[in-house]
């Protein structure tokens, strides 16, 4: 595990296998009603998150409580970035108060990665700009060995606003590293033919129906209309085009599970009826956001300093 976790590209499969495995102890923990431990007890989590977030910001932070670390959360809008302050002053100043890992979300794609090149304190990539979420990767991959036994010959259809999505980017990098065949599915305008290239086991298709036959996992995804410049296709044919309904989960395998990152927009990329039905994991996708971040932080923090 490097010093801190800016994508899962760059890791290897014994890493995030021993991630995975790490938040399955972890999982236990969530439902005893004392769930603490001390494991980074004396130590400070910043979370700094430049875009909005509900469930990624609040997960770290039950999590960081969670090992026994103290933990901050600061937004852009509540710091001096909304006085002008640089991205690197920022994080410097943060830096100088010596936290153990600084959690991070930022809308340009690689922020992360250049501060990490010049800041002592590790950092953690809680999604960038359209580039990479390993967090969300690693709980979605958590979520889906709860329910298989592995992840080698899975096929798992990605529908949704693929350009765009730093969701879709990181699961398909984790999931081909463990030789699932991956489905990208969405508009044309939404679906680089270059994502092809990603990584191995990747096709691509504009058919939901090509798509979600015999699949045996369906990630739906949201339309990101603060990230397109202009209408990639008109809002009110998406969900007729797009949107997951009940129907089309009889193209699916029998035992298929349906996920989604949220936040969700019902009605446009999936139904309601889909989304709390009986295949649907999306609240364990969030239940899991802790464990996996337990682990992600004591694999960051837990040793750091220890040989300094
Ligand atoms: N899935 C996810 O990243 O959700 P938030 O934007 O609420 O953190």
């Amino acid at each position: 595990m490097p010093a801190g976790l800016l994508g899962i590209e760059d890791l290897d499969r014994s890493a995030i296998e021993a991630l995975l495995s790490r938040a399955k102890d972890f999982q236990p923990l969530q439902s005893q009603s004392l769930k603490k431990l001390d494991t980074l007890r004396g130590k400070m989590i910043v979370n700094l998150f430049y875009e909005a977030s509900t469930r990624t910001r609040t997960s770290f932070e039950i999590a960081a409580k969670r090992m026994g670390a103290d933990a901050v959360s600061i937004t852009a809008s509540s710091s001096s970035v909304s006085k002008g302050e640089s991205l690197v002053d920022t994080l410097n100043t943060l830096a100088a108060m010596r936290p153990d890992a600084i959690v991070m979300r930022h809308a340009a794609s690689g922020a992360p990665h250049f501060l990490s090149r010049h800041l002592p304190t590790p950092i953690i990539n809680a999604g960038d700009g359209t580039h990479e979420h390993p967090t969300q990767a690693l709980l979605d991959a958590r979520t889906i060995l709860d329910r298989r036994a592995q992840l080698q010959g899975l096929r798992v259809a990605i529908i949704g606003d693929i350009a765009h999505s730093r969701v879709a980017r990181s699961n398909v990098h984790l999931l081909s590293k463990f030789g699932a065949h991956i489905v990208l599915c969405g508009p044309a305008s939404l679906l680089p033919r270059e994502l092809e290239q990603l990584a191995p086991g990747v096709s691509l298709t504009t058919d939901i129906r090509e798509a979600i036959r015999d699949a045996d996992v369906i990630m739906m995804l949201r339309v990101q209309l603060e990230r397109q410049h202009e209408a990639a296709f008109p809002a009110n044919e998406y969900f007729q085009f797009y949107g997951l309904r009940l129907d089309h989960l009889d193209l699916a395998k029998p035992d298929a599970i349906v996920m989604h990152p949220q936040p969700m927009n019902r009605g446009i990329e999936i139904a309601s009826d889909v989304a709390d039905g009986p295949q649907s994991v999306i609240r364990d996708q969030v239940r899991n956001g802790v464990a996996v971040r337990m682990a992600v932080l004591e694999a960051v923090a837990a040793t750091r300093g220890r040989n300094a």
